[in-house]
């Protein structure tokens, strides 16, 4: 069911130095900072040969991932998303086999202007897990 990696996301304290860190020490592609008001963060992609990783700092004051930061002062991984063909189709098996949808089950527009849900990190190994309609 599952597809390809579609990106990684760890949020970070420091969106300037995160992202010094990967163009500068790492010698990857960087984008500019780009804010997305709607999901509360603002995003540094990073682009890879084969994925891409995303750079997310919060924005605003009810920002999904200032919790995690609190509980992380140094960043982490956030969550992996994962491409599906069907976001409809996916979710009905994933529930049926057991896998917490997280919300209201109904897909809402991501940062990329696609379908996503996310799954409950307690069923995935303490993972948050996107899928992403693609
Ligand atoms: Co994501």
């Amino acid at each position: 069911m599952i597809g390809r990696l579609n990106h990684i996301a760890i949020a970070v304290p420091d969106l300037a130095k995160a992202a010094a860190l990967y163009r500068d020490t790492m010698g990857a592609k960087v984008s500019a900072p780009v804010p997305q008001p709607a999901h509360g963060v603002t995003v540094v992609f990073v682009e890879l040969p084969n994925t891409k990783i995303e750079l997310l700092h919060p924005l605003g004051d009810k920002s999904p991932i200032a919790n995690f930061l609190a509980r992380n002062a140094d960043g982490g991984i956030h969550h992996v998303c994962y491409e599906v063909a069907d976001i409809y189709k996916a979710r009905d098996q994933l529930k049926a086999r057991g896998a917490r949808v997280l919300g209201d089950g109904e897909p809402k527009i991501g940062a990329h202007d696609k379908p996503v849900l996310f799954l409950h990190p307690k069923d995935f190994n303490g993972t948050l897990i996107e899928i992403e309609q693609v």
